[in-house]
């Protein structure tokens, strides 16, 4: 008979990989793990919401019916809640961070950033989501957290995940020490270990970006796309196109065929459109201990410095040698002093401003 390990019992194995672990990091997990099985019910029958509900804005249960995103930024942090690990809360669905406060709480070491739901607008055509996650140690040791703590770079994450909602749904998550994957058997409702120390192929095939916006791309990349467009046997081009349009499930594509996706700067968003803070930071830091790569372009994604809770960043992230390859082709055609040029010039005609 063949041994299923559960996420619960592989977290509590994994915990004395850290000798002074108070057992925190792994409620955190396990609480993060509960909140996307509820959340993964919805989604599922997210079509059904207008047969269930009572003239669109009641279901059945008399709840108001409410949009996937929010109703998922509540599960997880009511999880949080409850749970008690969690000082605060940044979430794309809160323009400020939400504080835990309580009882159970009080001495919460953890931050959470966190996307609820990513590529919501492919709920309504049933295309995979997903959610992401990043964890954080507080920094300030007395009082209530403040926003230091959640402006940390994202190489202070102590561990950051994902879930994606597809034809079944994964929970892929690291602590710095590799990354593992959990397939969800809906018959036990627990998260199965399926995919033990994931790696990224280091070369790969796929390239995954909104081509709609070729015209607002930097040189840069336009020059890569070409590049992954001409014909040459010898590394296996033309390459694939695959854009599903939620970066979770872009990205875990990726990860298991080999791939690289790119979210650039465009004019139309010069400083990209992605969130640095509960998007790019978390994928990298799992792309990275994947053995993958993740940049803005030029610089390490996890090394930027973080700013604001919604702070935006291009994105160049996936199996090493594609991503250092459009580096390549970025600081040849499209150079960061060009860039910085360009981005002045736009700020002081007032068409950019600030970071976000
Ligand atoms: P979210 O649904 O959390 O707002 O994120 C959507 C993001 C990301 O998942 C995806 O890769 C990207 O937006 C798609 O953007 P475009 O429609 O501009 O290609
Ligand atoms: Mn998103
Ligand atoms: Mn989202």
């Amino acid at each position: 008979m063949q041994v299923v390990k559960t996420l619960g019992q592989f977290i509590i194995e994994k915990q004395n990989d850290f000798p002074y672990a108070k057992g925190e990091l792994s409620r955190l997990l396990r609480d993060i793990g509960i909140a996307s099985k509820i959340v993964n019910r919805e989604v599922n029958k997210a079509g059904l919401m207008d047969i269930l509900g009572d003239a669109g804005t009641m279901n059945i249960q008399g709840e108001s019916q409410k949009k996937l995103d929010v109703y998922a930024n509540e599960q997880f942090i009511s999880a949080l809640k409850s749970g008690g690990e969690c000082c605060i809360v940044a979430s794309e669905e809160n323009d400020e961070f939400v504080y835990i406060d309580g009882e159970v709480s009080k001495n919460a070491k953890y931050i959470v950033a966190i996307d609820p739901l990513d590529g919501s607008s492919n709920i309504d055509v049933n295309v995979a989501v997903g959610t992401i996650f990043s964890i954080y140690r507080r920094k300030t040791t007395e009082g209530k957290a403040t926003l230091e703590d959640v402006l940390q770079n994202g190489t202070e994450q102590v561990a950051a995940g994902y879930v994606i909602y597809g034809s079944s749904t994964m929970l892929v998550y690291t602590t710095g020490k590799g990354v593992n994957g959990f397939t969800l058997d809906p018959s036990i409702g627990e998260f199965c270990l399926s995919h033990p120390e994931m790696k990224i192929p280091k070369e790969g095939t796929i390239y995954s970006l909104n081509e709609g916006n070729y015209v607002h791309f930097p040189d840069g990349v336009k020059k890569y796309l070409k590049y992954c467009q001409v014909e040459d046997a010898v590394t296996s081009r033309p390459y694939t196109s695959r854009y599903i349009g939620s970066m979770v499930a872009d990205i875990h594509r990726n990860m298991i065929k080999g791939g690289i996706f790119i979210y650039p700067t465009t004019s139309s968003a010069p400083n990209g459109k992605l969130r640095l803070v509960y998007e790019c930071n978390p994928m990298a830091f799992i792309i990275e201990q994947a053995g993958g790569r993740a940049t803005d372009g030029y610089n390490r994604i996890l090394e930027k410095e973080v700013v604001s809770l919604h702070q935006r960043s291009a994105i160049f992230i996936g199996s090493e040698n594609m991503v250092r390859r459009a580096e390549d082709m970025m600081r040849e055609f499209s150079p960061l002093d060009d860039q910085m040029e360009a981005d002045s010039k736009l700020e002081s005609l007032g068409i950019i401003g600030g970071l976000d």
